[in-house]
């Protein structure tokens, strides 16, 4: 459930193994240096829209959840005339995400280490040309559906950050995910333009779809366009 700014659950992980030494090191140099600044809300309690101008201009492309980072450090890498913009909480994540930054030497990237709603909330209203969700958490418990993302408050906060025609990309392994996906997103100002079992030609696997291969669950990947 999307919460009120002031009292938000996050439901997921936030630790999780030990970091390797390397990692920590990644943490110390590089995190505050890729992180957005007036984010959080002790860094703007006023919840100003932020300064994108770091990113000199370029077409701003998000990816919500990122998880261990290959598919958001493939697309920086992919798309060098692109800005980059991944969320995600998981500390454990993020530093996978920081070795991969340093390994392609990419320099259009930056990420939000925390809940996507904080920075739905300072984006400012049409920054966004594209948007990325693979593999959301997927809540199989009926009763934990409202906390999937692709519910009315996310979806809302979303739609307002990206550009009329934004095209809004979700991957799941999930059949009963993809029938809510269907439901919720042309309600919040989508129009669906493709659906099936192809990626896109530009994708790359993640840990997660990894994973649910490996277990026997195919892939489903949806396209959407945010209405003009
Ligand atoms: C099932 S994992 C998939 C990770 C990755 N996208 C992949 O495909 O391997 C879902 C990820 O979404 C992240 N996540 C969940 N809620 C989030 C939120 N409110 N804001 C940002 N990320 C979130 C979790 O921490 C987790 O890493």
């Amino acid at each position: 459930m999307y919460d009120p700014v002031e009292r938000r659950n996050f439901y997921g992980r936030v630790h999780g193994k030990t970091l390797r030494a390397s990692q920590k090191t990644y943490l110390e140099e590089d995190l505050e240096r890729l992180s957005l600044p007036g984010v959080t809300r002790e860094d703007n309690p006023d919840r100003s829209p932020i300064d994108l101008t770091r990113f000199a201009g370029k077409p701003l492309w998000l990816e919500i959840g990122f998880g261990g980072g290959e598919h958001l450090v493939h697309m920086a890498a992919t798309y060098p005339e692109i800005g980059l913009i991944g969320c995600e909480p998981f500390v454990n994540g993020i530093a996978m995400l920081l070795g991969k930054i340093r390994a392609a030497e990419v320099n259009n990237l930056a990420i939000h280490p925390g809940d996507v709603r904080d920075l739905f909330d300072v984006l400012p209203a049409a920054s966004i040309a594209k948007a990325f969700l693979n593999y959301p958490d997927p809540w199989p418990k009926a009763r934990h559906h409202r906390r999937r993302f692709v519910t009315q408050g996310y979806l809302a906060a979303l739609a307002r950050t990206l550009q009329p025609g934004a095209e809004f990309r979700v991957a799941t392994d999930i059949p009963d995910y993809v029938r809510q996906t269907l439901e919720e997103v042309p309600q919040a100002g989508f129009t669906l333009r493709d659906q099936g079992d192809q990626p896109w030609s530009d994708w790359l696997s993640t840990r997660y779809e990894q994973k649910a291969l490996r277990e026997g669950r195919p892939p489903y990947y949806l396209t959407f366009q945010r209405n003009a």
